[in-house]
């Protein structure tokens, strides 16, 4: 048995979704899983919830998104997996977590609940993508009414991944034994700027998607993020607007058998989901 946190997220809803074509039992986590198959109820910050959803499981697929970045909702699930036996964690985290940038480090809160996993005696993988294709998607009303897009990452080039690859080695992780231990910086094929991807996008969706310099900390703000969140998010946006994140790997052609999807790629096989907003 396999429990799926953030199973109603991005890549947890794919890992979930991969779990199903192959036949492999799993309870999917949410707070509010009424209509979720597979559901289970639990919270991070209810322990006695995340001891019910982990009891029988052997391995857990790990997603935390805590309002302020910490490790705190990690460390709860990492209690209640030791309580339950539970063999392994696959934990979600980001690319550039740990690097030293301008006299402060980046993703602090991934790298402590990273320490916590391997400290903890479970086995483990961890999987640490760059930005997700997916993240255009809030986009959607922009596009229709013809607004350009917050240009967040100046002209700093990202491999940009697909969160269905990022899932897919998630359920390798989970699956197989051979990736316990490992830590894995999942990118996509190719470097591409904000401006990049819009323009393929544009050429995809054959409708216009301009975009616009915008100044992070006042779109985070406007957005009503906290501003303890800010100043840590910031951190890991400078440091990939410096270039931090200009390299891709080969984890996911190795791990899957065939090439990482391309940002072209990802925009054709939604673009249903940009025509649904029109
Ligand atoms: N977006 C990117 O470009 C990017 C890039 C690199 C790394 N990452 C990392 O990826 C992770 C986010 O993954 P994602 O985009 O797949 O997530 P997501 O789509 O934002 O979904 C978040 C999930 O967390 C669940 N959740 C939130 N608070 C919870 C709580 N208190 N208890 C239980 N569940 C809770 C939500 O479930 P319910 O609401 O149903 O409870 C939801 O399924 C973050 O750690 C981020 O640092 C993101």
């Amino acid at each position: 048995m396999i429990l799926v946190t953030g199973a109603t997220g991005t890549i947890g809803g794919h890992v979930a979704a991969l779990l199903t074509d192959r036949g492999v039992p799993f309870r999917a986590m949410s707070r509010n899983p009424a209509d979720l198959p597979n559901g289970v109820r639990a919270d991070f910050t209810d322990p006695a919830s995340l001891a019910t959803a982990v009891t029988g499981v052997d391995a857990v697929f790990l997603v935390t998104v805590p309002p302020v970045p910490s490790a705190e909702h990690d460390i709860a699930l990492v209690d209640a997996a030791r309580g339950a036996g539970v063999r392994k964690i696959v934990k979600l985290s980001a690319i550039g977590s740990g690097e030293p940038f301008d006299g402060a480090t980046v993703g602090t809160w991934h790298v402590a609940a990273e320490e916590a996993i391997a400290a903890s005696g479970l086995a483990w993988t961890v999987i640490r993508p760059p930005s997700f294709a997916s993240n255009f998607l809030q986009y959607r009303t922009m596009i229709d009414a013809g607004d350009p897009l917050p240009n967040l990452f100046g002209d700093a080039r990202q491999p940009i991944v697909d969160p269905r690859d990022v899932a897919e080695v998630a359920v390798a992780a989970l699956l197989d034994r051979a990736h316990d231990g490992r830590r894995y910086d999942v990118t996509g094929p190719e470097l591409l700027t904000f401006a990049d991807q819009a323009t393929i996008l544009e050429r995809v969706l054959d409708r216009p998607v301009k975009t616009v310099e915008t100044d992070l900390h006042t779109q985070l703000t406007a957005m009503g993020m906290p501003p303890e969140a800010i100043a840590q998010v910031t951190i890991g946006a400078n440091w990939a607007n410096a270039g931090g994140v200009e390299y891709v790997t080969e984890h996911i052609s190795r791990i899957l058998g065939r090439p990482a999807r391309t940002f072209e790629q990802w925009a054709t096989a939604h673009h249903a989901m940009f025509d649904a907003m029109r």
